[in-house]
């Protein structure tokens, strides 16, 4: 079954008289006129305003009063094809989903200047056209792709004007006055706006959009914790087949998790990482092909994305076998005690830097003491010397994306102080790497990472995945009541 490219002019009235890429014989005038009628107007009526419409309007006046006088372009993107007439997984930018609550492949966000604010509309595809053909011989139609919103449908959904979208690049292409477009989504739109705009000034739109994401509302807030609840049960789904993947690979582990995170959710909100034995060393391993070994650890890293597109990222280094060796228990622990470190200094007020400086503290007093490196551990902080085996930052903010509000400046993020209402992962780890000659053997491939989802609140924090077990003996014990 091939889906058929656009043609020309499927808005436009002329009649489409074959399927483009000649595979199926061209189409009859009596079938054409057949095909136009005898279709139920299925028109949605009582629909009710999706359940963040307050929130977008109020991300939206936010917008408006950063940037008054100006007009404000917000794609959400288009497929990118995979080959041919193959497209890969569409996912709107978080932009456009953050300010308006659809997803809709193509949909712009434009927020246009008024005396005192903006009007914002949303441009979308409209139904297809039934008298032209585009329903049934553009590969866009409808019973190609599935029904989509009627432009009245969707301004009841997400509360504002919508217009047709394809009417869009002429008239931004006509408009006068100052303009940014969030780039890196729409190519179509950016072109149409090509001499009107500069890098710097939509740089500033987008940072700002970024800033915006970094204090979640409770909407949001709930939506985190729907995101790791799934992933939760993600895990416990991980363990209860870790026999089938010691039969097969990481593949398995992979494949399950996506099975809970496309029931519950939209989507993993990125790479599974299933990292058995030495893989566990290797920060962003995504491959999953390699063997899962009973001894070994499994170092997990996932999360479910959720339908409003906001992703868990959790990470457990289990036991394959169920119980740690003497060894792994013992890096465990430490990235454990780094862990709680880490996670007790975030608080409001704190620097975003001090949960991160806390646990480099404990895995460096930790390296120091097994003589892996030399002390004092002032000396090796001051040098950076555990981080041969600690390799990364202790951890990031969450939300939409996974490393969320990655545009904030430093000042508002790596340099800023945490409020209530931050969201952010804690994450420290011990990697020593199969070839690191500077360890003893038997410490060679153990890689540990724990990884938690914690939300800041007016007096400390709340951790969203404490569903899951962290101590070492905790873990264990969870694995043996799941695995009966
Ligand atoms: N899963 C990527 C990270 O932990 O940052
Ligand atoms: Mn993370
Ligand atoms: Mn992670």
């Amino acid at each position: 079954m091939t889906e058929q490219p656009a043609p020309e002019n499927p808005e436009g009235d002329e009649p489409i008289k074959q399927r483009k890429n000649g595979l199926y014989p061209a189409v009859s005038d009596e079938l054409a006129e057949n095909m136009k009628s005898g279709w139920a107007d299925t028109e949605l009526r009582d629909l009710r305003p999706i359940a963040q419409a307050e929130e977008t309007a109020r991300r939206r006046a936010e917008l408006s009063a950063r940037f008054p006088g100006e007009r404000l372009v917000i794609p959400a993107g288009n497929l990118k094809t995979r080959s041919n007439d193959t497209e890969y997984a569409f996912r709107a930018s978080t932009e456009y989903a953050y300010l308006t609550g659809d997803q809709t492949q193509d949909g712009v966000l434009v927020l246009e200047p008024t005396a005192d604010g903006h009007d914002a509309t949303l441009y979308l595809l409209p139904r297809s056209n039934r008298e032209n053909g585009e329903f049934w011989l553009d590969g866009m139609g409808e019973l190609w792709v599935g029904r989509r919103h009627s432009l009245s449908e969707a301004e009841r959904l997400y509360g504002m004007p919508c217009a047709d979208v394809r009417e869009l690049p002429a008239a931004l292409a006509k408009a006068t006055g100052p303009v940014r477009v969030v780039r890196g989504h729409d190519a179509g739109i950016e072109a149409a706006l090509t001499d009107k705009v500069t890098a710097e000034r939509d740089e500033e739109l987008r940072i700002f959009v970024s800033e915006q994401r970094l204090v979640k509302d409770a909407f949001e807030i709930g939506e985190l914790q729907k995101a790791v609840d799934s992933t939760v049960r993600g895990f416990e789904d991980v363990v209860k087949v870790l026999d089938k993947a010691e039969a097969t690979s990481e593949r398995y582990i992979e494949g399950t998790f996506f099975l809970r995170a496309r029931v519950e959710g939209n989507d993993i909100g990125y790479g599974s990482i299933c990292a058995a034995g030495p893989h566990a060393t290797t920060l962003h391993w995504v491959r999953n092909d390699g063997p899962v070994r009973s001894g070994d650890l499994l170092l997990l890293d996932a999360g479910v994305e959720t339908h409003t597109l906001y992703t868990a990222d959790v990470t457990r280094t289990l036991p394959v076998n169920g119980t740690y060796t003497e060894l792994q228990r013992k890096i465990y622990d430490a990235v454990y005690e780094a862990q709680e470190a880490g996670i007790a200094a975030v608080k409001p007020g704190a620097k975003f830097r001090d949960f991160h400086d806390a646990a480099q503290r404990v895995l460096a007093e930790k390296l120091v003491e097994w003589g892996l490196v030399e002390g004092p551990v002032e000396r090796v902080l001051e040098l950076g010397l555990q981080r041969r085996w600690t390799l990364h930052g202790t951890g990031h903010m969450l939300g939409m994306d996974v490393h969320d509000c990655a545009v904030a400046r430093t000042e508002a993020y790596v340099d800023g102080v945490l409020e209530p209402g931050m969201v952010l992962t804690v994450e420290p780890g011990l990697y020593f790497q199969a070839d690191d000659l500077t360890v003893p053997e038997e410490y060679r491939g153990i890689g540990v990472r724990i990884e938690d989802d914690i939300l800041v609140t007016e007096d400390g924090n709340r951790n969203l995945s404490a569903g899951l077990p962290r101590t070492s003996s905790d873990v264990e014990a969870w694995m043996a009541g799941l695995k009966g």
